[in-house]
């Protein structure tokens, strides 16, 4: 093990251990540091650190975050490695609270993996001992024989469960993803290292939230709106789920959360809003708890800024890149929501 120091923007100093070959974010995330990170994937540049002492191992030297590592000794906490006998880190930012649960490696097995359409399927984990996590958070799954590990939300509601249920979408040739549509990875031992994430509802929030999900980013607040509704939040606070979806046709989940609308008896309302086409005459009919509009989801938002203002909800934002960035500019300009008050996790 080799002791990591690490001060932060403001002069705040913590250490932890690390093994050789250990991503350093997973080391200090282990040790309950809130050292800061989005995707933990190496997509985002999150986790950016300047080495002061000692040397690294880049675990990924093309990793689409190193745009952001442009002076000498920074790097990804995420996509880095130990490689001396000491090591100091800078944080360009303050420490962040640190996360709750905290992160830790599970073994698991792979199974039940079922398409819900040509790209977005389920799958579930069961590990060697459970891994308690809080509504709206995300693991990293790795395989052998596969580079890198892999984000996926978990959409189950927390539980003793050592069972872990996850949404994937195939988005790129490569990696984890497509051997689990293939099914090949059916039965397959792979690693869990998690929770991750802070767009999550905590015990203790007691106010009406509105959830904003593009594509895959539903999953988190599925797990929100299923522990939401186990709490009995909905007969107390009144809260509202606007799901972005490109068209009609390769819609997923809409049962699992006319479903949840249902079980809320009014506490929950669902707005399904489709960017590139009309939701067509038969969608009332199928999904007559859902309500649907034509655009995008923070249009959608945008069109009941009055709601916003009144209630001063809970602001969770989960999706890609540009969805979450267009969303966070039209909460924080337009409806002059504070940034800190958006919990937020872009998929990239
Ligand atoms: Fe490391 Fe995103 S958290 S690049």
């Amino acid at each position: 093990m080799i002791a990591v120091r690490v001060e932060d923007r403001a002069g705040a100093c913590a250490s932890f251990a690390a093994r050789p070959g250990e991503r350093l974010l997973h080391a200090g995330l282990s040790a309950g540091l809130g050292l800061p990170y989005e995707c933990a994937t190496g997509t985002c540049g999150g986790c950016k650190a300047t080495v002061t002492e000692g040397e690294v191992r880049s675990l990924w030297s093309a990793a689409p975050g190193r745009r952001v590592c442009r002076r000498p000794g920074e790097i990804l906490m995420c996509q880095s490695a130990v490689a001396s006998e000491t090591l100091a880190l800078k944080l360009p930012t303050a420490f962040r609270e640190a996360g709750e649960p905290a992160s830790g490696v599970r073994v698991g097995r792979i199974s039940g993996f079922r398409h819900l359409t040509r790209e977005i399927g389920t799958f579930s984990v069961e590990l060697d001992a459970p891994l308690r996590h809080v509504p709206g958070q995300f693991a990293l799954i790795s395989a052998p024989g596969v580079e890198g590990p892999r984000a996926y939300s978990m959409t189950s509601a927390p539980s003793s469960n050592p069972r872990l249920d996850f949404l994937a979408r195939l988005s790129e040739p490569g990696g984890l993803t497509p051997l689990l549509f293939s099914s090949a990875l059916d039965g397959c031992e792979v690693n869990v290292f998690g929770p991750l994430g802070r767009a999550t509802l905590r015990p203790d929030d007691d106010r009406p939230f509105l959830a904003i999900a593009g594509g895959s980013g539903i999953a988190g607040m599925l797990s929100i709106v299923e522990a939401a509704l186990a709490g009995g939040h909905f007969g107390r606070r009144p809260s509202r789920l606007v799901f972005g979806l490109r068209k009609p046709e390769g819609a997923f989940l809409l049962d699992e959360l006319a479903d949840v609308v249902r079980r809320s008896q009014g506490g929950l309302r669902v707005t399904v809003a489709f960017s590139d086409e009309p939701p067509g005459p038969g969608f009332a009919a199928d999904f007559s708890d859902l309500e649907a509009a034509q655009g995008l989801a923070h249009e959608v938002v945008r069109a009941d800024l009055s709601a916003i203002a009144a209630e001063r909800p809970i602001v969770f934002v989960a999706g890609p890149p540009p969805m979450v960035d267009a969303t966070m500019r039209m909460l924080v300009m337009e409806a002059k929501v504070s940034p800190a008050e958006i919990r937020f996790d872009r998929f990239g």
